[in-house]
């Protein structure tokens, strides 16, 4: 559904990405592991049109590369950045009817996003600015639903976060991956993601240097020395 090859990315004239291959299927989850520093972010925005690259982004058969990022979004792939872009004088509900696409709903209703986040319904009315961090965070997932994408990609959507609301977060994405959507979950926490994602990669100086089962990561501690652990 979404294939990578040999992307390159650039922030100026520093070089970030050198050469990224990656693949998600439709309706899957895979992880996308690795140290600070190490990429993730990059691959990520690279994919959303956000940063200056070059390769092969195909998204359903055809190329992405270089289209402006509302057509990419529109297109049916969801980004939810790592700096939880919310709109903080807005109302929690006002901030959710911009995720809409050309201003309607479709498979998620408010009420539906409302009963599975009750923190959210109950603040419909607040200004988003007064929400926890964890809020904060399901509020961005929420809007970026409300997009009807096909394809999410969630830039660590636990972090920060109090370890019961980690399992929420995880749950959740559980919940959507099984109603169908696909997910590139960019992590730093092995166990979280290990737990949600049946597949994992581990990015290393802007390349993948891994890609496989949990199992097979958790078998190979050199690896996991050399990419993972600090
Ligand atoms: N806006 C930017 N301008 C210049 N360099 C950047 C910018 N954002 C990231 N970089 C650099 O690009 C490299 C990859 O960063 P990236 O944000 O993709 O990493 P990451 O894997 O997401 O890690 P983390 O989120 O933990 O920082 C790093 O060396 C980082 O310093
Ligand atoms: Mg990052």
């Amino acid at each position: 559904m979404l294939q990578v090859r040999g992307l390159q990315a650039w922030y100026g004239k520093s070089h970030v990405l050198h050469g990224v291959d990656l693949t998600v299927g439709a309706g899957e989850i895979v992880a996308l592991l690795g140290r600070n520093g190490s990429g993730r972010s990059t691959t990520a925005r690279a994919i959303m049109g956000l940063v200056d690259c070059q390769g092969e982004i195909l998204w359903r058969g055809r190329s992405i590369l270089g289209r402006p990022t509302f057509e990419i979004a529109r297109s049916g792939i969801g980004y939810v950045p790592e700096d939880r872009a919310i709109f903080p004088r807005l109302t929690v509900e006002q901030n959710l009817l911009l995720g809409r696409q050309r201003g309607k709903f479709g498979r998620w209703s408010l009420e539906q996003l409302y009963a599975m986040f009750p923190a959210l319904g109950a603040r419909r009315q607040t200004e988003a600015g007064r929400l926890s961090g964890g809020e904060q965070q399901m509020l961005t997932l929420c809007r970026t639903l409300i997009g009807e994408p096909q394809l999410i990609l969630v830039d660590e959507p636990t972090e920060g976060l109090a370890p019961q609301l980690v399992e929420q977060v995880g749950a959740f994405l559980q919940q959507l991956q099984r109603e169908g959507l696909a997910i590139l979950l960019v992590e730093q926490k092995l166990a979280i993601a290990l737990a949600v994602s049946p597949r994992a990669l581990v990015m290393g100086r802007g390349r993948v240097v891994f890609d496989g089962t949990p199992a097979q990561l958790l078998a190979d501690a050199g690896l996991r020395r050399e990419w993972l652990e600090v």
